[in-house]
């Protein structure tokens, strides 16, 4: 099998296609006439042609390429933010650790302290850990809380205001991760973030457009309206942001670690907030919280290795199924967007979610069957149930028998040292700008993490997820996550680190940049770039990107028996890294929907 890092070749490969075997034969019928002169110029021409018409697979530039290290995230001034660390003598861990609090400052949609994520690590001597740090219910929490008195469902408590918010996770976890794991003291780490919310930082188009077309909800918010717009107005693109709150919020971590946020100030500012609105988050609740390093999910695609993040995300289990029944098939000769593959990802994933919605959820509160679920034999049974020649309904379709059952917003970075060590996370504030509400005096958003919780049997949530008892809210609880930050390995090294945000279509995204990987040999970038389809089950609905695929495909899939339907504004922010070992490069790519940069050095 070619290695796909190698595939940034591409244009010494037409020496062995069709074209240039036919190119060859008209230089030899040229050379056998005996022209010798005109032949000259004809072979320069002939061959020239013969490298100019080779079909390059995408419109993909190429990836940013460097040769000991890479930083891949959602915005620029934290990649570098990263990479100023590595540079340093940091390791992955310490860069991972400095861009998750930078994004804190300039990506203020999804960076976050107010918030929860994941980190998947891998160190250079082969140790593979996790760490989650997800949101976790308030103590007060139960339940029946997002419910009315009828029983029916009030998404507009799950999503918005005070009852929204999760206890938060980042800081806690990116601290632990640092002590174990990095190199570095949190003063150097914390203090590229430090300065970018002190000085301030010119703001994009991107960003103001995505703090205006928050703006309404945050007028409502004089904490949020305060920094996040102009006196009321919105910002316009070249404003600085200055943050003096969060950047003495971010001082008191430096100096306090996990204490400068959990207890004194910071602690007080936040339960003074909840205060405001009915909020349930208590002292204890914020003294309390631990993140857990957990053992990663693992599984096997095509004599790759990949490792992901387990409960209490669902990422890497779903990841791992889907790539186990995937593997039954010739996914390469099926060819990238034609109707036949889409077809297998989408019956794949029908299955998947069906499975995720019963048998997911915080594995301190509810007994995930994680090995069966990411067994190659389960998946073989499930495959079974596939039929290739149209689709099954949702409702044809329910979760496996396993046994043992009894007992907008997010962003996700990749980093590789140039020591190897690979570490990739995913975080969240769950929605833009979480619940639009900053904690006044500390100057971050709220998350509003309490919606991906299943409020009651059926209920879908902001991403039309349904689940049930695996899923139910409970105090101290964590809630169920789709974030699927993963490294893939290859000869016992990183090969791929990858991950993107997307709500429900977090790990079908990541799915297809491993398949375009792997399977349709794209490189990084184009595997990042190429457009995608998702299928949750329910509803029992394929969506394809707008433009991404041509009229006589979606025709077949119509044909086939699925629902299609055209989705803009699509949600993934895929960032990934691709290891070339043999040539010591690491390839990085930014997904174009977003703004975000891959930057090496
Ligand atoms: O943890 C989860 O699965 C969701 N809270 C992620 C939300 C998300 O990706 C929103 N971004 N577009």
């Amino acid at each position: 099998m070619n290695d796909p890092a190698l595939i940034d070749d591409r244009f010494f490969k037409p020496m062995f296609s069709v074209e240039a075997f036919f190119c060859s034969l008209l230089l030899l019928k040229n050379l056998m006439n005996n022209f010798l002169k005109k032949s000259i110029a004809s072979i320069i021409l002939i061959w020239s042609i013969c490298f100019i018409a080779q079909p390059i697979s995408t419109a993909s530039k190429d990836p940013v390429r460097a040769k000991h290290g890479m930083v891949v995230s959602a915005d620029e001034l934290a990649s570098k933010a990263g990479v100023e660390i590595l540079k340093k003598g940091g390791n992955a861990v310490d860069a991972a650790v400095a861009v998750g609090f930078a994004l804190a400052v300039t990506y203020p949609q999804a960076g976050n302290i107010g918030g929860g994520g994941y980190m998947v690590i891998r160190m250079a001597d082969g140790k593979t850990t996790t760490i989650d740090y997800r949101e976790k219910a308030p103590a007060a929490a139960h339940r029946d809380m997002f419910l009315d008195e009828k029983g029916n469902f009030l998404p507009e408590k799950s999503q918005k205001g005070y009852l929204a918010s999760g206890v938060p996770g980042s800081v806690a976890g990116m601290l632990y991760a640092l002590d174990k794991y990095g190199t570095m003291k949190r003063q150097q780490v914390l203090t590229p973030a430090v300065t970018l919310a002190k000085k301030g930082f010119v703001m994009s188009y991107r960003l103001v457009n995505e703090l205006s077309s928050s703006l309404n909800s945050f007028l409502t918010h004089p904490s949020t309206k305060k920094i996040f717009t102009k006196k009321g107005e919105a910002y316009t693109e070249g404003d600085p942001l200055v943050q003096k709150d969060l950047a003495a919020t971010l001082g008191r971590i430096q100096r306090y670690g996990k204490d400068g946020f959990y207890k004194g100030k910071t602690a007080d500012l936040i339960v003074a907030e909840m205060k405001k609105g009915g909020g349930i988050i208590t002292p204890e609740d914020l003294a309390k919280y631990q993140s857990v390093e957990r053992p990663p999910v693992r599984g096997t695609y095509r004599g790759y290795e990949i490792i992901s993040m387990g409960p209490s995300s669902s990422g890497g289990i779903a990841l791992i199924h889907l790539l186990n029944i995937l593997e039954g098939y010739d996914i390469a000769a099926g060819g990238f967007g034609s109707s036949k593959t889409i077809s297998l990802m989408a019956e794949a994933m029908k299955l998947t979610y069906a499975d995720r919605a019963e048998y997911l959820g915080d594995p301190d509160f509810y007994p995930v069957p994680i090995e069966q679920l990411i067994s190659k034999e389960y998946a073989a049974q499930r495959r079974k149930l596939i039929d290739v020649t149209k689709a099954t309904p949702s409702s044809a379709i329910s979760h496996g028998s396993v046994a043992n059952h009894e007992s907008m917003q997010t962003t996700h970075y990749s980093v590789v040292d140039r020591w190897g060590n690979a570490v990739s996370v995913t975080t969240t504030i769950n929605d833009y700008f979480g619940n639009d509400i900053v904690v006044d005096g500390a100057g971050f958003f709220l998350n509003n993490e309490m919606d991906d919780f299943s409020a009651k049997p059926g209920a879908s949530n902001m991403f039309g997820l349904v689940g049930g008892e695996a899923n139910s809210v409970q105090p101290n609880k964590r809630m169920l996550s789709a974030m699927t930050p993963t490294i893939i390995v290859k000869d016992n090294q990183p090969f791929l680190v990858i991950g993107t945000p997307g709500g429900s279509t977090i790990i079908t995204t990541v799915l297809q940049v491993i398949l375009n990987v792997i399977d349709h040999k794209m490189n990084i970038e184009e595997a990042i770039d190429a457009p995608r389809v998702h299928h949750q089950w329910l509803p029992d609905t394929l969506y394809y990107e707008k433009r991404g695929f041509p009229q006589d495909v979606v025709e077949n899939l119509i044909k086939h028996g699925y629902a299609v339907r055209e989705r803009s504004g699509y949600r993934g922010l895929a960032e990934g890294i691709i290891v070339d070992k043999k040539k010591g490069l690491l390839y990085g790519a930014a997904d174009p929907r977003g703004y975000g940069a891959a930057v090496g050095y």
